[in-house]
């Protein structure tokens, strides 16, 4: 960034999105370590008995439950631009994706600009898109599928052996579960790649982010 470019802010993400963000944050963080315990009672217990891990695990799930319906429904009726942002379009998948691969792995660590333009009616670049559209419409729904399941064995027996038995239905709970993980460390990590390492997390938390006037993302 030249010395006399100016900044401007931009209101990136409504209030509801950012309430939904971090009640699902706390909720995903709950649900990885209270799983640690029930998948690994004999060496991790962080939460005394096993059964008071089990009860705060039902209550994390069904709290991202309900706020991932609230984050459906806000954008496909209230703000009406869920295609819009999460899906990327040909552009993102003939360009995008190269252009912004090579600027996380390369270009940024030589100080050069993001190439993409954050804007209102496009907030994420092509990975982004990429990457939340697996992790909201795949991802959040198995393990919120997987785990009522298995919250209610017995009303829901019928349908637990029709897809594979109970063993394969924790095992597969488990496996998405380490995704999330995966997903989370990833996640954490390109969210300081803002133009100073905690602008994007100020944006997740005030709504408003700082670009180069024109619209350029720093
Ligand atoms: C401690 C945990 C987390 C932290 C610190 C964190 C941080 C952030 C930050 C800073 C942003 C804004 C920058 C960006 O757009 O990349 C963001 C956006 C986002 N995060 Fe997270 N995140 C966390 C957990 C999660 C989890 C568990 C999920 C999904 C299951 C998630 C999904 C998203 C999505 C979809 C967005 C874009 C939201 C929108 O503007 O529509 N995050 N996160």
């Amino acid at each position: 960034m030249s010395p006399d470019t100016t900044m401007e802010k931009i209101y990136l993400t409504p209030t509801p999105v950012r309430i939904w963000h971090w009640l699902n944050a706390l909720g995903i963080v709950t649900l990885c370590v209270t799983g640690l315990q029930i998948r690994f009672p004999e060496y991790a217990n962080i939460f005394g008995t096993y059964k008071a891990a089990i009860k705060l695990h039902d209550v994390a799930g069904v709290t991202v439950s309900i706020s991932f319906l609230i984050w459906f429904f806000y954008y496909l009726f209230v703000a009406r631009n869920l295609v819009k942002l999460y899906v990327p379009n040909l552009d993102d998948i003939r360009q995008g994706l190269f252009k912004q691969a090579f600027f996380y792995f390369f270009a940024y660590f030589l100080g050069r600009q993001n190439p993409h333009t954050a804007t209102q009616e496009s907030k994420f670049n092509a990975i982004q898109k990429l990457s939340y559209l697996f992790i909201m419409f795949l991802f959040l729904p198995l393990v919120i599928v997987s785990g009522l399941l298995l919250m209610n064995i017995e009303p829901l027996r019928g349908w637990i052996v029709m897809i594979g038995g109970i063993a394969f239905l924790a095992d597969a709970h488990y496996l998405i579960a380490c995704s999330f993980f995966a997903f989370l460390c990833v996640h954490i990590y390109m969210a300081t790649l803002g133009h100073t390492p905690f602008s994007h997390f100020r944006q997740m938390w005030t709504g408003w982010e700082e670009v180069e006037s024109g619209g350029r993302s720093k």
